[in-house]
């Protein structure tokens, strides 16, 4: 089947993704330029079915009035947490612009959620302390636990308003770059079946998280990794892909989550033998520690035996106990979490214990971009018109562990960031739109669509997926992932050999999954070559065979995959600019020790 062009199509800003990220980069560009033609594509049927809709928890800012708080602390937890591997160029910017991004989003109408006072309502959560460690700190406004759906009607809204054209059910399948500038894409109209060349003078990609690489995974079912495989695919490195975040409480079972808010209000993880046992691993902070550590205490409380398992599911977990707090908390502060252990295990919350398990909520690592989200390739130089946002991208905020609430305002903030970074491109250098030859996509969808034999899609991506869950998980050793590398690449081989029933191009999902499998692949073959790599500890990345974190891995992973299939690394250096700075506190920021 020969596959052609169908139609051309130019644009000042092109954004794939409409997800947090992208709409708050496109509501700062046409809040500030109202003539910009913004183009978003989004994968979904609607971006309000992006996966930012579904975050819970809330967004960490330190709130300039109170006086428990103070934004250096929220530095701090940041770092720490990252396990000394966040930008801190990135870190400073962020927290600093922080309290700035909730009054954008109560300015244009979000509902936080308020206290009898009026005031917003904030919550705890992992990490997140006052006095550099002291004690547990309320910095996380919220929408009762629905946030994230606050934050894409707010910014659906104000993109919507300002005349943004979204292209629904559209899918970024090449970038076209020549000489070290990107000048748009090739797009896959799922709906039409038509392949389409976007040129823009700036091109964003923020298509969200990889959550599908593992079977137990928080994440929407397109959360492919689709923005790390496209710039994986146009020989540009992804960074840090062994930083894979396990949230310590997926619901048993279908791995949805558990809000960290079930602990901020007072949740306690109970084992089998009903023993409160985060106190063994995190004396002071218990149930507010981090998530790496929260879901290692987990995952060891049930490999010492000290799990519960039900014979329905045959599933090792923990409880979480919510049945001491007052009913108003079960109300007011976690209704939807509450409605989905009712949902989804029939439990309820005010009476039950809850059965948990860590489940893949995160990715860390992503497409290296400086601190205005520029994209870098593996010598830190730039890509002219490329820039990346969410948590497709990497700045690094997070390092190798991301802090709970950080990550909404990581993405907001960055979309901004961006935003304004686009703005400035566009009044200094405009360019003329060029429009070099697309080089992969169409061999790629004619080899997609000619393949024959016996293999099955649904198959492979199961296999992949539980593997990935087996051997390069919270723990993983030398042994596990070089398996885990062995079999993905038989997958790989087997990939080849399916064939799609439906040769037509419109709505045809097959071609669509074919197409994920690939993303799938590349984004674990990256995980993977980097967790080997890293013979050491740090974060969410655990090694069995490294317990300890070393010196000599002070550096971000850089990886990159040659047209062979061939990985090769290379490190970025981590940004140390506080403490350089020297001055007070600036030794809070060297490689500190990390104990909760
Ligand atoms: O637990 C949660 O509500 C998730 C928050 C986050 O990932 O930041």
């Amino acid at each position: 089947m020969k596959i052609d062009i169908d139609t051309t199509l130019s644009c000042d800003v092109l954004i794939i993704g409409a997800g947090g990220a992208a709409l708050r980069c496109a509501a700062e560009i046409l809040e500030n330029r109202p003539t910009a033609q913004v183009v978003a594509l989004t994968k979904v049927t609607h971006p309000q079915k992006s996966h930012t809709s579904t975050a819970q928890g809330g967004l960490a800012a330190v709130d300039p009035k109170d006086p428990l708080d103070a934004t250096v602390y929220h530095m701090f937890d940041t770092w720490k947490g990252s396990d000394c591997t966040a930008d801190q160029n990135v870190v400073k910017i962020i927290c600093e612009s922080a309290w700035e991004q909730i009054l954008w989003l109560e300015n244009r109408g979000m509902h936080f959620s308020r206290n009898r006072d009026g005031r917003l309502s904030k919550r705890t959560f992992g990490g997140h302390t006052r006095n550099f460690g002291e004690a547990s700190v309320y910095r996380a406004v919220f929408e009762a636990d629905r946030t994230g759906k606050g934050i894409m009607d707010t910014s659906w809204g104000e993109t919507l308003k300002k005349g943004i054209r979204f292209l629904n059910q559209t899918i970024g399948v090449e970038l076209l770059i020549e000489n070290d500038w990107c000048h748009g894409v090739i797009a896959f109209q799922q709906k039409e079946g038509k392949f389409i060349r976007i040129l823009s003078k700036a091109t964003i990609i923020a298509t969200g998280g990889s959550g599908q690489v593992y079977r137990v995974t928080t994440n929407c079912r397109q959360n492919t990794g689709d923005g790390l495989a496209l710039v994986l695919q146009a020989g540009l490195p992804v960074m840090d892909p062994e930083a894979v975040q396990f949230h310590p409480t997926g619901i048993v079972g279908p791995g949805i989550l558990a809000s960290e808010t079930l602990r901020s209000v007072g949740g306690i993880l109970r084992n089998r033998a009903l023993e409160p046992f985060m106190v063994d691993y995190a004396p002071k902070m218990r149930e507010l520690a981090p998530r790496d550590l929260v879901a290692r205490a987990i995952e060891s409380e049930i490999r010492e035996d000290r799990g519960i398992t039900n014979p329905d599911h045959q599933i090792a977990h923990v409880w979480i106990d919510l049945t001491h707090l007052p009913d108003e908390v079960h109300e007011k502060q976690i209704p939807e979490v509450s409605s989905f252990f009712k949902r989804y295990v029939n439990l309820d919350t005010k009476s039950d214990l809850c059965p948990v398990r860590p489940s893949n909520h995160y990715h860390m690592g992503g497409i290296p971009t400086n601190a205005w989200g520029e994209v870098e390739d593996h010598e830190g130089h730039p890509i002219g018109g490329l820039y990346a946002a969410g948590e497709c991208a990497a700045a690094s905020f997070h390092g190798f562990n991301r802090l709970g609430t950080n990550s909404i305002l990581e993405l907001i903030t960055m979309g901004s960031i961006v935003g304004r970074r686009v703005l400035n491109y566009l009044k200094d250098e405009v360019k003329a739109h060029h429009d070099p030859d697309p080089l992969i996509f169409r061999s790629k969808f004619e080899g997609y669509l000619d393949n024959s034999g016996s293999e099955s899609i649904g198959i492979l991506r199961s296999e992949l997926r539980t593997l990935m869950t087996d051997k390069v998980s919270v723990f993983r050793t030398e042994e596990s992932i070089s398996e885990a590398i062995e079999v993905i690449h038989e997958i790989q081989e087997r990939a080849g050999k399916v064939s799609i029933a439906n040769r037509r191009l419109p709505m045809n999902q097959e071609l669509l999954q074919r197409w994920e499998l690939d993303n799938l692949l590349l984004v674990a073959t990256s995980i993977c070559h980097a967790a080997l790599y890293r013979k050491e500890s740090r974060g969410a990345h655990f090694r069995d065979d490294y317990p300890s974190r070393l010196d000599e891995f002070n550096h971000h992973t850089l990886v990159a995959v040659d047209h062979g299939g061939e990985c090769h690394i290379s490190q970025r250096q981590i940004d140390m600019s506080l403490f350089e700075a020297g001055g007070e506190h600036s030794e809070k920021f060297g490689f500190i020790e990390r104990s909760y």
